[in-house]
């Protein structure tokens, strides 16, 4: 019988589930991310980890956790993983894709809408008592339907971004590493070069893996191509873009504003970021909607529990640790 640390408390029908199949199942009691000697201390001698992309797992995390068989990421995500370094030591990685395309697509239109059409300064405006009522020249915004919206990456959430701007007719750039989406070549969008995609997009909205390759994709000479009147947006991870690149581009006037989930160092801010009228920030919350974390959540449990039961894991990200 399996002994299973998780690292955050997580929605209830994921704990039960697991307290059911396991013999021990212990939570981080505290309403915070574990200090990195605490999540060591907390989950040597474990069978299962349930971890969040704030647990770093590297070659020295897993040497000090060697009873540990799987580390479930309660995220699609796994840039907190050393996963060469899992492989070589037979240790199974999984995460959560799929459950939460929709609701992180959702999210990133949200910030599309909320920094062209300059929802939180408004709002923030408002409740200052500034409204003396409407007037013709007041928080003028940037036109959202019939404009062109560039998606640099179109995997799972990148193509449920560029699906809903059929919506909004508009006309649908992407790039991407590997392959043609079809579903969004059958929607008319174009694949095209990251430069022509900068050059050319209203809106560019970034859906890629953090990796070696993606790690500063967008610095201060791809914030130069972009249109003085374009905003970007970003819920896929921080340090895809150059943030002290971003927040001199958006004192500058370089790109118009920005819609931002994930941060480069987070959870802090680069200096200047948060005094930008231009920008709406948030807390990371791309897939946190009650339903979706739900299921990203007993997502994560089955895979730690097939792994444990010697079966194969649903979401496996290093399948050929699997026999
Ligand atoms: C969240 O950022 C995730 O990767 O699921």
């Amino acid at each position: 019988m399996p002994n299973i640390y998780v690292t955050r408390e997580i929605p209830q029908p994921a704990l039960e589930f697991l307290q059911e199949e396991a013999e021990v199942v212990d939570v981080n009691p505290h309403d915070r991310i574990l200090e990195h000697e605490e999540f060591l201390e907390s989950i040597a001698g474990r069978d299962g980890v349930l971890c969040t992309l704030n647990n770093k797992v590297d070659a020295a995390t897993l040497d000090a956790a060697p009873s540990v068989k799987v580390f479930a990421n309660f995220a699609v995500g796994f840039n907190n993983f050393d996963v060469t370094a899992a492989t070589e030591r037979g240790v199974v990685i999984t995460n959560t894709p799929g459950v939460l395309t929709d609701a992180t697509a959702d999210l990133s239109w949200a910030l599309l809408f909320a920094t062209a059409r300059r929802v939180v300064e408004a709002d923030e405006f408002l409740r200052a008592g500034r409204f003396k009522g409407w007037a013709p020249m007041m928080y003028l915004g940037a036109d959202i339907t019939g404009s062109t919206l560039g998606i640099i990456g179109a995997g799972r959430i990148g193509t449920a971004m560029g699906l809903r701007a059929s919506a909004f007719r508009m006309n649908v750039l992407y790039c991407n590493s590997s392959s043609n989406s079809p579903e969004l070549d059958g929607k008319g969008a174009r694949r095209v070069e990251l430069d022509e995609l900068l050059s050319e997009s209203d809106f560019v909205s970034i859906h890629a893996p953090l990796n070696e390759k993606t790690h500063h994709l967008i610095g201060r000479d791809e914030l130069a191509r972009m249109k003085s009147s374009a905003h970007l947006i970003n819920t896929a991870r921080g340090p895809i873009v150059d943030e002290a690149a971003l927040v001199e581009a958006l004192q500058n006037g370089t790109i118009a504003g920005a819609g931002l989930d994930v941060f480069e160092d987070e959870p802090a801010l680069k200096p200047g970021l948060a005094e930008l009228k231009n920008v709406a920030i948030l807390p990371h919350i791309g897939s946190a909607t009650t339903g979706t974390r739900t299921k990203m959540a007993l997502m994560a449990a089955g895979n730690i529990m097939a792994v444990l039961n010697g079966e194969r894991p649903e979401n496996p990200v290093n399948p050929e640790v699997l026999k």
